[in-house]
């Protein structure tokens, strides 16, 4: 009966998408949307450089995430690093996320969106200050993502302080390789992250004799843009040996935390369909995690990049096009500090143009800043373009706008929701006044 009606539901959703729901960003008389609205009209009304987000793209996307591990108990963690927008973690709240934080100011970005989730916390990082952990412990937080044996002590001398328990997991480092940038791979041991799993059960040890700290969990993430999914299944077998020695030692792991990392396609010529991608991850997790029986912890998970990143995008206006001996330049007003991803990790972002024309030029798409690294793609094939014409930065809804800077007294871009035919500012340009206050006010 139950599957019946789950495959009821299935045609229902397709149709759904099919008629109702459509794609984050597509053309339509060759000109690109952003579900219902053309993306022109909103660079004309909001200005450029702007963000874009589709609600569309993000609420399915969580739910396709949920859905695929509805076999075992489990929490998504969205994690806020990747967008912190309010408005966006307040739509991740209202489908049942739970968020992974790594700072007190991500903490209250939660306690703004929804207070009511900051139960479904997870506090992950290497260098949480007494203030931070302050603050999470008053929150009422879900776990500790303990990474060094320094925060286990400092954990437990604040919540002494709070008289409050703090649930606690040790990050475990399971050292294992994962196939992405160097900057964004966490689970080796030459990396900072975690405490290496082969010496967790004296920490853990440690952390019981406590009286404020209760062991709760088993935590690990092995880095970021992963799209492999046997890396994940090792580190989670990793994991599940140290549950099964941990709860011979006398602890209860009610917990297993299995990060986030989960890559897409940057390249619309090699799609990585993510319901499929998804699916296999889901069930290269559970089954490992099936092997533990009844002692089977609640999973965690921390997605970021996966929810957010297709759901958006950064629209630019081109000021000047020049040529430079063999070399064409498209120079657009967003620059590095409005997208750092092309600069810091050579990330690859498709770059479309709004009014589709027949691409023919090769060019380089460059921002205005004073670096030669300042650059959002290289050698792309484009239209021809004139100055005024826009241009859209495809697969920037995570890391883009959290990544942004005041680089070169460069005012931060606005952000824009999209969802049908409705369009909100979820944060509004910000002005040079703004920019410039924390300095002038000391003048
Ligand atoms: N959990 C922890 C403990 C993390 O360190 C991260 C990301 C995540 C979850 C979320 O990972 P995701 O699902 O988004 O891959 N700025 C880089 C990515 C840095 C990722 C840092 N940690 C980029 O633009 O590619």
């Amino acid at each position: 009966m139950r599957t019946r009606r789950r495959a009821v539901s299935n045609v229902f959703a397709k149709i759904h998408n099919m008629f109702v729901r459509p794609p984050a960003f597509e053309y339509k008389d060759r000109k690109l949307y952003c579900e219902r609205i053309p993306l022109d009209q909103l660079a004309e009304k909001y200005g450029t450089p702007l963000y874009v987000y589709s609600a569309t793209a993000i609420q399915d996307r969580f739910s396709i995430f949920d859905t695929a591990f509805e076999g075992v108990p489990h929490t998504i963690c969205y994690s806020v690093k990747a967008n912190s927008n309010l408005s966006i973690l307040r739509l991740l709240a209202k489908l049942g996320a739970g968020f992974d934080i790594v700072s007190g100011g991500e903490l209250e970005r939660v306690r703004l969106a929804d207070k009511k989730t900051l139960s479904k916390v997870v506090f992950s990082g290497v260098g949480k200050t007494a203030d931070e952990l302050a603050l999470a412990l008053r929150a009422g937080i879900l776990l500790f993502n303990v990474e060094s044996e320094g925060e286990l002590e400092l954990l437990a001398e604040c919540a002494g302080k709070l008289r409050t328990t703090a649930n606690v997991a040790l990050r475990v480092n399971p050292d294992v390789p994962a196939e992405t940038h160097p900057y964004i791979s966490t689970g080796l041991h030459e990396h900072k992250f975690g405490v290496p799993i082969d010496t967790a059960r004296g920490l853990y040890r440690r952390a019981a004799a406590h009286k404020y700290l209760k062991v709760a969990g088993v935590s690990l993430h092995i880095g970021s843009q992963i799209t492999d999914v046997s890396p994940f299944a090792i580190a989670i077998e990793r994991a599940t040996e140290l549950i099964r020695q941990l709860t011979a030692d006398g602890h209860k792991i009610r917990f297993l935390d299995g990060g986030g990392g989960l890559g897409i396609s940057y390249n619309s010529a090699q799609p990585l369909p993510f319901p499929e991608l998804v699916s296999s991850y889901a069930q290269a997790i559970t089954s490992v995690l099936q092997q533990l029986g009844k002692q089977r912890p609640h999973l965690l998970l921390e997605p970021g990049r996966s929810i957010v990143a297709p759901a958006g995008a950064l629209v630019t206006r081109v000021l000047y096009t020049k040529r430079n001996g063999a070399k064409n330049f498209a120079i657009v007003d967003a620059a590095m500090n409005d997208l750092l991803r092309p600069a810091l990790y050579g990330a690859r972002h498709e770059i479309t143009p709004v009014a589709l024309e027949e691409a023919i030029i090769q060019t380089d798409v460059v921002g205005p800043v004073c670096e030669s690294g300042d650059f959002l793609a290289r050698d792309v094939t484009l239209p021809a373009l004139g100055s005024g014409e826009y241009l859209c930065v495809l697969d920037a809804g995570a890391y883009g706008m959290a990544l942004a800077s005041n680089y070169n007294t460069r005012p931060r871009p606005a952000e824009v929701l999209v969802e049908g035919a409705r369009a909100r500012v979820i944060r509004r340009r910000e002005t040079l006044k703004e920019t410039l206050h924390p300095e002038s006010a000391c003048l």
